[in-house]
């Protein structure tokens, strides 16, 4: 019936009309480095240290010395090997990781790509 074979046209023309490339398979190295630094294992590295690793005010608040500020530090200037050792290591406020020496690599170069695309000055 012709109906029935239009219909399995329509089903499979994903297929034929548009086969992939090899590499459209799969995710860049940069989104797959955004993608860690935007969904970590836990929470967000951009909750911290914003969008591209400028760093942010994570909260502000008063007590007896005033007003006072919680801040996540620019790590844009990071280099491979320190970003490494802070990863693997406890701090005050920013939460342990577990993520793999070659998934902070990609964070690391996300972050190196992130700022160069959006042109940002470093302080
Ligand atoms: C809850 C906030 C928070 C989150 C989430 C967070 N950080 Fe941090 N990070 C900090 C703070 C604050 C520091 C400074 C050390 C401290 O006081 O904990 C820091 C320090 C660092 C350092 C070391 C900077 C230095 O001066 O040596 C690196 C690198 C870093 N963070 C990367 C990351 C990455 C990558 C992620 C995500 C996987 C992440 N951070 C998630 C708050 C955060």
């Amino acid at each position: 019936m012709i109906l029935k074979r239009l219909l399995l046209l329509l089903i499979l023309s994903p297929f034929i009309a548009s086969p992939l490339s090899a590499d459209e398979d799969f995710i860049s190295h940069y989104e797959y480095g955004q993608m860690l630094y935007t969904y970590p294992r836990g929470v967000s590295c951009v909750e911290c240290h914003g969008e591209a690793g400028e760093g942010k005010v994570i909260a502000e608040f008063r007590d007896i010395h005033g007003k006072e500020q919680i801040i996540g530090p620019d790590i844009r200037g990071k280099r491979l090997d320190e970003m490494i050792l802070a990863m693997n290591s406890y701090h005050d406020i920013m939460p342990r990781y577990y993520l793999t020496d070659e998934e902070i690599k990609a964070i690391y170069d996300f972050l190196k790509e992130k700022s160069k695309r959006m042109n940002v000055r470093r302080k």
